[in-house]
């Protein structure tokens, strides 16, 4: 147990900290940076769409949108190379002869950076959430470059995001919470394309760090080695992404009674945090999982979640 309290908080990270991983986190950052100031061209497409004769105006919201989409594109992109990144991630975690759990104490890092990756997940969808200016500024975009596709105009940034990409993206966006369908269809493609790794070793590799997470939250001697909230955040965060994973690739999912996550005690102590962040959380659970309304889905838990 002493290890497993550990998994989070320990700092000396062990040798398995690869390359890939510490990239991929180390952009995980600025992307969070840039999607927190990303603040759109609302304005400048509002009036270009009221005054739609003025040409310098329809420059003004072209020249204001195509760089926003740039990032956009840079943001997608980025899903992808998390898609790998998980991949690589569930395959050292399940690959034997080891079982997940001790998958997780020997290879602390690696577990930690599944929680990294999990925590970025759910702080880009929530930032994204908030955010109407980025699928608005999207489909004017797109809008725009149809209309002038029509007019039989070339436009330069097509170069830049042509239209099977925009397509990719409009799905990507159209997502509530796209980061985490991302992961949850990456780890779904996982599970079906390794025929011969039973299932439970990796759903077990998630339910165990749910109750490492759900443990360190309702347990008073962690909770007061929380120097700060990000760590609480932190743990909150990775809780309910892995829930959600795990509700995603089990095929019974995290609410039925049979269920290795404790759902009812992750829900209460989730509650019980004082965050502002709990009821995005809550609602990641409510509208991101698979089987909450299953029929095997207890009445109370429902009604926790309700
Ligand atoms: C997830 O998979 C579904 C079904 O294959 C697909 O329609 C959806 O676009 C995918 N979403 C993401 C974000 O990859
Ligand atoms: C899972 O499948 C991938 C690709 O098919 C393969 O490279 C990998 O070794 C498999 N992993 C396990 C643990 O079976």
């Amino acid at each position: 147990p002493l290890l497993i309290s550990n998994l989070f908080l320990s700092s000396n990270l062990l040798s398995f900290f690869s390359l890939l991983f510490s990239a991929v986190l180390e952009e995980a950052h600025g992307i969070l940076a840039e999607l927190q100031s990303y603040n759109g061209a609302g304005q400048e497409i509002r009036e270009a769409i009221q005054n739609p004769g003025d040409l310098a105006l329809q420059e003004k919201a072209w020249n204001a949108v195509c760089p926003l989409v740039a990032k956009l594109k840079r943001f997608y992109e980025f899903s992808l190379r998390l898609e790998n990144a998980l991949r690589s991630l569930l395959e050292a975690l399940t690959s034997p002869p080891y079982a997940p759990m001790q998958h997780l104490e020997r290879e602390q890092a690696l577990a930690k950076q599944f929680a990294e990756i999990l925590h970025f997940t759910l702080s880009f969808d929530e930032l994204k959430m908030t955010n109407p200016a980025i699928q608005n500024d999207f489909s004017y975009y797109r809008r725009t470059i149809s209309r002038n596709r029509l007019n039989n105009q070339q436009l330069e940034a097509e170069n830049e995001v042509n239209n099977e990409m925009a397509n990719r993206m409009s799905l990507f966006y159209a997502e509530a919470t796209p980061m985490l369908k991302t992961l949850s269809n990456a780890t779904t493609k996982f599970v079906s394309e390794n025929k011969t790794l039973p299932i439970e070793d990796t759903t077990d590799c998630l339910s165990t760090m749910a109750c490492v997470c759900r443990v360190m939250l309702e347990t008073p001697e962690y909770r007061c080695r929380f120097t700060n909230t990000d760590t609480m955040l932190f743990c909150m965060r990775v809780m309910v992404g892995v829930i959600i994973l795990y509700d995603h690739v089990h095929p019974v999912g995290a609410f039925a009674k049979t269920s290795k996550i404790d759902m009812k005690g992750c829900i209460k102590v989730l509650k019980e945090q004082p965050s502002n962040s709990v009821e995005g959380l809550l609602n990641a659970l409510r509208y991101t999982t698979r089987h909450l309304n299953d029929d095997s889905t207890s009445k109370q838990i429902r009604a926790l979640l309700q």
